[in-house]
């Protein structure tokens, strides 16, 4: 293997790609090697994305906008990604919503309700619509952004502690069904990272204090390339 380019020749889906982690990891995926297929709703966050990744690699990723709850359109990803490449070697579901910072009783539902159809839904229909092509890998990894928040609940988190709950819940049963496969997945808690989610959630801190996103995306690689065995929980910057 290259070691420059752990990744070469892999199919990387990444989810949230327009800013923020899903940026930094699609740039270093494509920097690793991998072809990146990003999507994320805002067009211009992706092209700029794209420039980066062809200025960088001298080769182009490949661009979906798309909401993420629209789950027929996740389903159309899936095809879209069969016929071209007839498997899926890597997914980065970095898309997230933070919600609202509020008592929960004063919760919106349609507030709540996005959380959810980000957070947990959503990442239900990537799994359903890409565990075939998962499965077409010699060795398909999946990584999911969650939150120490989901296994310690904090007042006024809970729209999206919730939600990433059922995120953990919801990966760690599939998990256990892929044991005999050569798939594997990660949640991934990346702790506080210098994004604008962690800004609308902490408006108050001093985000020069935090790590940028792309002091993740060593150990990300380590997750998701094939010769390695990665762990179902990483919680970044813990000592193990
Ligand atoms: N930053 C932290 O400190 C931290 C800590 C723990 C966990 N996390 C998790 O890490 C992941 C990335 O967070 P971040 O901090 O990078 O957040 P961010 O900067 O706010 O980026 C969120 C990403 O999600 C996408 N997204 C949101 N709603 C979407 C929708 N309906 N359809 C498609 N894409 C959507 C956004 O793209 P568009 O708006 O262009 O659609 C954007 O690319 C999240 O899952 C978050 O929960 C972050």
């Amino acid at each position: 293997m290259n070691n420059d380019r752990p990744l070469a020749d892999r199919i990387a889906l990444v989810t949230g790609a327009s800013r923020g982690i899903g940026r930094a990891a699609a740039l270093g995926l494509a920097e690793a090697g991998a072809h990146v297929i990003a999507t994320a709703r805002t067009q211009g966050g992706l092209e700029a994305l794209d420039d980066e990744i062809f200025a960088a690699t001298g080769a182009h990723a490949t661009l979906v906008p798309l909401d993420i709850r629209n789950g027929d359109g996740v389903d159309q990803l899936g095809g879209q990604i069969f016929v071209r490449w007839g498997r899926l070697d890597i997914l980065v579901s970095a898309a997230g919503d933070l919600g609202q910072l509020t008592p929960t009783a004063h919760l919106e539902p349609r507030t709540f309700e996005r959380a959810v159809a980000v957070n947990l839904t959503a990442n239900f229909r990537l799994i359903r619509a890409l565990e075939p092509l998962l499965r077409k890998s010699d060795a398909g990894r999946a990584v999911f952004l969650t939150t120490g928040v989901a296994r310690e609940p904090r007042p006024f988190f809970s729209a999206y502690g919730a939600s990433k709950a059922g995120l953990d819940n919801l990966v760690s049963a599939w998990a256990d069904e892929l044991a005999h496969t050569s798939v594997r997945t990660v949640l991934l808690s990346p702790g506080p990272m210098r994004t604008r989610m962690r800004a609308a959630a902490f408006p108050g801190e001093d985000a020069s204090t935090l790590p940028a996103p792309e002091a993740l995306v060593p150990d990300l690689i380590d997750l998701v390339r094939g010769d390695r065995e990665p762990p179902a929980y990483f919680r970044f910057g813990a000592s193990s």
